[in-house]
């Protein structure tokens, strides 16, 4: 057992016992609420996202120290194109300052790096630093982390019903031999099981095109705070009633 002790002024002081044995192998995180928090702030949008990028580095850290698995972060959507050209730059510039930054970093703590979505869309310079940082990593025995960049849950689905298709006229597949398992392989997140908990911060309660297929007996985790002001004892919290939860899938 983890003893965790939480005071902070939304809750009444909470004492949590995590079950070591319990923890979920894979948490993804919706990371809501960036261009809110600068907004309170009279701040510019793109600051909220590079407060942003400090939560993930705490987080990632606190996921590998309680055990997690794989931890997947959903940081640009097939959607996102629609912000501002600014805002959209300002994005692709704080993912290739993360991973100069934090590679060597991530290297040493056995982290694996894996980029899921449509990476030949972007730049050649964040396509470098994200195959470099791939490259890397891949042979890691630690942490998979899971950036979800230019992804989106749809488009995901429909690129592994053409790959299917695609490998079914090649000859390398029957039509008999699609099954569920098989879809899964087509999928980005073909070497990730599926995510145990999905966490979104900033209170929004929708799932906004993430892991659709992924999700279907995922547990969903909401909080109040926006993503910058998200802290290890939010993550703590979200296991903690994970672990609290019954899950059936289907059955009874
Ligand atoms: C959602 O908040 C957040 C995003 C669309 C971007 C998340 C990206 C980062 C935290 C940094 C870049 C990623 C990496 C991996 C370095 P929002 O902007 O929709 O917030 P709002 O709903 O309050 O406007």
């Amino acid at each position: 057992m983890f003893s965790f002790f939480k005071a902070n002024k939304d809750d009444e002081n909470i004492n949590f016992e995590l079950d070591k044995d319990n923890i979920p192998k894979h948490v993804a995180i919706i990371m809501d609420g960036n261009g809110r928090w600068a907004k309170n702030r009279n701040l510019p949008r793109t600051m909220g996202h590079k407060a942003g990028v400090e939560t993930i580095r705490r987080v990632v850290k606190e996921a590998d120290r309680l055990g997690i698995k794989y931890i997947t972060l959903y940081a640009f959507s097939t959607e996102n194109w629609k912000r501002p050209k600014d805002e959209v730059n300002a994005l692709m510039k704080l993912l290739v300052q993360y991973l100069r930054q934090e590679v060597v970093g991530l290297h040493e703590n056995r982290v694996v790096l894996r980029v899921l979505g449509d990476i030949s869309a972007l730049q050649e310079e964040c396509r470098k630093e994200i195959d470099d940082a791939i490259e890397l990593t891949k042979d890691n025995k630690g942490l998979v982390l899971n950036v979800a960049f230019n992804y989106g849950g749809r488009d995901e689905i429909v690129r592994a019903v053409k790959g299917i298709i695609n490998d079914v006229e090649d000859g390398k597949i029957k039509k008999e031999d699609i099954n569920q398992d098989l879809f899964s392989n087509y999928l980005y997140t073909k070497d990730s099981p599926d995510p145990d908990l999905i966490i979104r911060p900033s209170g929004e309660q929708r799932i906004s095109n993430f892991l659709l297929w992924q999700c279907a007996y995922s547990e969903f985790w909401y909080s109040n705070v926006n993503w910058p002001d998200f802290k290890e004892e939010d993550l703590q919290r979200a296991i903690y009633e994970y672990q609290n939860r019954n899950r059936r899938f289907g059955g009874v």
